[in-house]
């Protein structure tokens, strides 16, 4: 199969964005990236170093570089990206000009209960400030969004399968061609 454009994963930490954008990459036998995880090969630092060394802002704006530098590259990818990315207008707007969006939609709860390592999240504190910044951008991941999926109590396989379907009907992934 062929990737026709580059596909971003949106949605707050431990919607299951990584996992979803490898198995559907998987399925399709198409490239799958994982920003964070791009960011911390290219930068030599894991994320919670990155925020202890220079701050949020630091993460920021290499968050925004990288995603300038993805867009940029010819070739579509399924590339799973950090929580925060929507935040600013800047980074919005590349992803709307940079492809399809997929948003997974999750609460809170089920992303606390979802996530096992929460040291490696430096945004994820206590549950009570999980909610309001999980409540702060989903307005953003929606205005973002060219297609949504209410992740629930569904499990990744199926959300892989609901994506890949989404995928297939817009033409995003198609038959190679030749
Ligand atoms: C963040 C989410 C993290 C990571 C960083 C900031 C956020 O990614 O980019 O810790 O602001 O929500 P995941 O959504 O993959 O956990």
């Amino acid at each position: 199969m062929e990737l026709v454009r580059n596909v971003f994963f949106v949605g707050f930490m431990g919607a299951g964005k990584s996992t979803v954008a490898r198995k559907v990459a998987r399925s399709c036998g198409v490239a799958s990236l994982d920003m964070d995880k791009y960011i911390e090969r290219s930068c030599g630092r894991t994320i919670p170093e990155i925020f202890d060394e220079g701050g949020e802002e630091t993460f920021r704006r290499i968050e925004t570089d990288t995603l300038r530098e993805l867009c940029g590259k010819d070739g579509g990818m399924l590339i799973s990206c950090g929580g925060g990315i929507v935040k600013s207008e800047e980074n919005r707007q590349l992803l709307r000009d940079g492809g399809v969006v997929v948003h997974l939609m999750v609460d809170a709860d089920e992303a606390a209960a979802r996530i096992s390592d929460k040291s490696s999240r430096p945004l994820f504190n206590d549950i009570e400030s999980a909610r309001s910044l999980c409540a702060e951008r989903r307005p953003l991941y929606e205005e973002v969004a060219d297609f949504t999926v209410f992740t629930g109590d569904k499990d990744l396989r199926d959300i892989s399968r609901e994506v890949r379907r989404y995928l297939s009907q817009e033409g995003v992934i198609c038959q190679q061609q030749g």
